[in-house]
C-alpha cells in the first residue's frame, strides 16, 4: 500500500509505503530516498511559496500526522534529502497540543527515528521546539489563570537552573518610574502591571532587544470590544511577550552566541471605575505625553514605555518589537504573513530573510512621515489613534506611533495580529497560539544582524 503523505495546502509532500506484516501492533514504515527510490517525493515547487526549510519542516510535520492518522507509534525514516533539523521541529511542533484543561485529553505521541541523525541536530531541533512550545503554553493559558504576576512566575520557573537573567518591576516601581503608559492601561484591572526583563549573554556585544507586548487580557478597556469582535480571543494578546521570552529561552538551550533581552510589560486591559478613560492624557517613560482617544489602542501605549526603557536601559544594537497590534493587520496580511515595519532597511531586510529561512514569512509594510501627522494632537504631545471612525492604515499608523518612541538605534515592529493565534491545525502550526515569530527571531540571532 502506497500512502501520500500530504502538506496543509494538499501538495504531496512525500509517498509512505507500509511494509510491515499486517496485524502487528507496531508496523514499520518505509520511505524510499529521493535519489534512489520514487516512493519519496516532494513538491518542489513549493518552496517558492515558503522558503529553503520548507519542504522539511512540512515534511515533519506530515509525518506525525499521517502516523496518527494510522495509529502507528514508530516509525524509522530515511532521511536522504531532508534538512534533518527541520524534519523533526516539525513533526514536534505538529503534534503539540495544549491539553491541561481538557481532563480526557490523551496526546497520540509518535516516535520518529532518521536513520542518519546526529545527536546534535537531533539536540538543536528539541531546543527551538522548546522555545516555541513554552511561547505556545504562555499564550494558550486564559487570562484567567494567566495574570501578569503569574505570567512571571510561569517565566521564572522554566528559566530555574538556565543561564538567564529574569529581572521582574512590579506596579510600584512602574509608578515610581514613570512608566504611564504600562500603568495607564493596567490601572482598570484587579491583576497590577508587571514589567518583565530576561537577559541572555552569550557574545558579551551590545544586545538585541526585544520588546513583547504582554496584555494578558485586552477588553478593549472603557472603548470595550464587542462580543462579536473577537473579544474571547484575546488573551492571545499576550503572544508578542510570550515569543520574545521564548526567544531567550531558545538562545539558551542552543547556547547561541548572541546577546539578547527580552523585555516584556505586562498588562490586563480592563474597564472599570478606575480604568483609562477617552480622552484622559498620560505621560509615558520618554517623557512624551499622550492623549488616549481610544482605550483599546493600548498596545502601542505601553509599547512606548518598553520601547523608550529598552534604548535607556540596555543600550542595544537594534531593537525588535513584537505585538498583536491591529486588526488591520489581519485584514492586510491574514494569518500566515507578518508584518514588518521599521527606521532601517537592512535590519527589516534581515529579518524578512530569517523569516523566509524558517516559514515565517514577513511582508513590510511603509512607514511614510506624510501620515505622521494624523497623530498630532492638540492637548498633548501625540494621540494613540486618528479618532473614532477612522479605519485607514491602521497597521501603519500603529507602527508610526511607536516611531516616534524611537531614537537612532535600529528599530523593527512585528505585527504578528492573526498570526499568533490559529483557528486550526496547518502543518507545524497546532491549533491556538502558534509561537509565530520565535524561529524566525532565534535565526536571525543565531545568523546576527547586518546593520
Ligand atoms: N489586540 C488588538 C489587535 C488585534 C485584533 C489582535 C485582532 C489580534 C486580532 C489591539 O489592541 C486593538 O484592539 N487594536 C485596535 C486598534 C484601534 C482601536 C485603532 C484595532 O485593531 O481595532
Ligand atoms: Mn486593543
Ligand atoms: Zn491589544
Amino acid at each position: 500500500m502506497v500512502v501520500d503523505i500530504v502538506n496543509e495546502l494538499g501538495g504531496l509532500v512525500a509517498q509512505a509505503e507500509d511494509i510491515s506484516p499486517s496485524g502487528g501492533s507496531q508496523r514499520e514504515i518505509s520511505l524510499g530516498a529521493m535519489s534512489n527510490e520514487t516512493k519519496f517525493s516532494m513538491k518542489v515547487e513549493e518552496r517558492k511559496i515558503i522558503g529553503r526549510h520548507g519542504n522539511s519542516l512540512s515534511f515533519g510535520a506530515g509525518l506525525s500526522k499521517f502516523l496518527a492518522y494510522n495509529g502507528l507509534k514508530e516509525v524509522w525514516v530515511n532521511s536522504d534529502g531532508l534538512e534533518l533539523r527541520d524534519a523533526i521541529l516539525g513533526s514536534t511542533l505538529a503534534q503539540y497540543r495544549f491539553g491541561k484543561y481538557r481532563t480526557n485529553s490523551q496526546p497520540d505521541e509518535v516516535s520518529i527515528h532518521y536513520l542518519s541523525g546526529s545527536e546534535g541536530v537531533l539536540k538543536k531541533a528539541r531546543a527551538i521546539a522548546e522555545a516555541v512550545n513554552f511561547a505556545r503554553d504562555l499564550g494558550n493559558e486564559p487570562a484567567g489563570s494567566l495574570s501578569p504576576a503569574m505570567f512571571v512566575k510561569a517565566v521564572k520557573q522554566k528559566f530555574k537552573g538556565l543561564p538567564v537573567e529574569i529581572g521582574v518591576l512590579d506596579e510600584k516601581d512602574l509608578e515610581e518610574q514613570g512608566f504611564g503608559g504600562i500603568i495607564g492601561v493596567g490601572k482598570g484591572s484587579v491583576n497590577p502591571p508587571r514589567l518583565l526583563t530576561a537577559r541572555y549573554t552569550g557574545s558579551g556585544e551590545r544586545p538585541i532587544a526585544l520588546v513583547g507586548k504582554g496584555v494578558v487580557f485586552d477588553s478593549g478597556g472603557i472603548n470595550l470590544k464587542p462580543s462579536d469582535g473577537g473579544i474571547e480571543r484575546m488573551y492571545s494578546d499576550k503572544c508578542g511577550a510570550a515569543d520574545v521570552i521564548s526567544v531567550t529561552l531558545g538562545a539558551a538551550l542552543l547556547a547561541l552566541r548572541a546577546d539578547l533581552i527580552a523585555i516584556a510589560p505586562l498588562v490586563e486591559n480592563m474597564p472599570s471605575g478606575g480604568a483609562l478613560k477617552p480622552g484622559d492624557i498620560i505621560k509615558t517613560y520618554s517623557g512624551k505625553t499622550v492623549e488616549v482617544l481610544n482605550t483599546d489602542a493600548e498596545g502601542r501605549l505601553i509599547l512606548a514605555d518598553a520601547l523608550a526603557y529598552a534604548q535607556q536601559e540596555f543600550n542595544p544594537v537594534a531593537l525588535i518589537d513584537v505585538a498583536t497590534l491591529t486588526g488591520t493587520k489581519v485584514q492586510a496580511l491574514g494569518s500566515r504573513i507578518g508584518a514588518v515595519m521599521g527606521n532601517n532597511q537592512e535590519l527589516v531586510n534581515s529579518i524578512v530573510g530569517a523569516g523566509d529561512r524558517t516559514c515565517e514569512p514577513y511582508w513590510q509594510l511603509p512607514l511614510p512621515a506624510f501620515y505622521q501627522d494624523l497623530l498630532k494632537s492638540e492637548r498633548a504631545d501625540i494621540r494613540n489613534v486618528v479618532g473614532s471612525g477612522f479605519r485607514e492604515a491602521g497597521a501603519i499608523i500603529a507602527g508610526l506611533f511607536l516611531n516616534e518612541f524611537v531614537k537612532e538605534t535600529p528599530w523593527a515592529h512585528l505585527d504578528i495580529a492573526g498570526s499568533a493565534l490559529a483557528n486550526s491545525d496547518s502543518g507545524w502550526t497546532a491549533r491556538g497560539a502558534t509561537g509565530f515569530s520565535v524561529r524566525s527571531l532565534l535565526e536571525l540571532a543565531e545568523t546576527g544582524l547586518e546593520v
